[in-house]
């Protein structure tokens, strides 16, 4: 299926030479990784939602991480096949050709760096890494042994428990990643903006929109459906990631 661009967007591409892209759930929706809301999001079903999150939470970890460990494995299992899609792989391509390209994701899934990006906030962190809540040794699970796990895994140097090293539910974000957003998206914004498959619930993924426009930047929103950016942005482009990503990242690619 062929994707039509608005001519002014078209126009406005072939002065880009630095890109930011901002991702959540859905730009892994076509890889067979479910969102968290919307149709058949995780949170469809408000009980089991409400679930998932406590059992997500920074406190459950403290009292019960066997209980966190075993809701990582139940996603990890959900996630099973999951191989990068054709739009994780258009912005690898992207970061190939530019000079500059900046990621920034709220996935924890691990696709982006599996597809090559490399140039990577992973505000929310990655599953797959582990840190020891005893000595903070820093380790990675494979995937089969993270959705294999019943219980927390222990560390191999003090045996003390691991927590994977990402952000739960009720806890703070890192603080050097919040500084890395600052730099590479207020301070100094990409010539263009892509934000694609997030309903953009938390200010730290909007707020880059509001600065880019403010600084004179291209924005683009992509989602099937309309979120709270879509009027924010300069254009939002209505469908899947997989279909719509690659036909952007083309029209840029023919202009470097
Ligand atoms: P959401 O589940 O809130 O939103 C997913 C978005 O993807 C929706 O706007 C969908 O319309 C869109 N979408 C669905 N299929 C798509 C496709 N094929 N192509 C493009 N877009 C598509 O996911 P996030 O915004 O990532 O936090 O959620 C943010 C955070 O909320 C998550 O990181 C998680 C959750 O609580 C933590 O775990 C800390």
């Amino acid at each position: 299926m062929k994707t039509d661009l608005p001519s002014p967007l078209i126009e406005g591409l072939s002065k880009v030479r630095t890109v930011g892209a901002i991702t959540g759930a859905g730009v892994s929706a076509e890889s067979g990784i479910q969102t968290y809301r919307g149709q058949g999001g995780l949170y469809d079903d408000p009980e089991e939602g409400d679930r998932t999150v406590e059992s997500l939470s920074g406190s459950t970890l403290r009292a019960d991480p066997g209980r966190t460990w075993r809701a990582v494995a139940g996603l990890a299992r959900m996630a099973q096949d999951a191989v990068p899609n054709p739009a994780h792989r258009a912005l690898a391509n992207l970061e190939d050709r530019l000079d500059h390209f900046v990621l920034l994701t709220q996935n924890v899934d691990g696709l982006h760096k599996m597809a090559g990006s490399r140039n990577i906030i992973d505000i929310h962190g990655d599953v797959f890494a582990t840190r020891c809540m005893s000595c903070g040794d820093e380790g990675r699970l494979d995937r089969e042994t993270l959705q294999q796990l019943n219980d927390a895994p222990s560390c191999d140097r003090c045996y003390g428990v691991l927590r994977p090293d990402a952000v739960l539910f009720g806890e703070s974000l890192p603080h050097e990643k919040l500084t890395r957003i600052y730099e590479e998206f207020h301070a100094h914004p990409p010539d263009l903006i892509l934000v694609i498959g997030t309903s953009a619930m938390f200010p730290y993924i909007s707020s880059p929109i509001h600065s880019a426009r403010r600084q004179g930047r291209i924005t683009v929103e992509v989602n099937p459906e309309p979120t709270v950016l879509t009027d924010k942005v300069d254009y939002s482009l209505r469908g899947p990631a997989g279909l719509i990503l690659p036909a952007l990242v083309d029209r840029i690619n023919q202009k470097q």
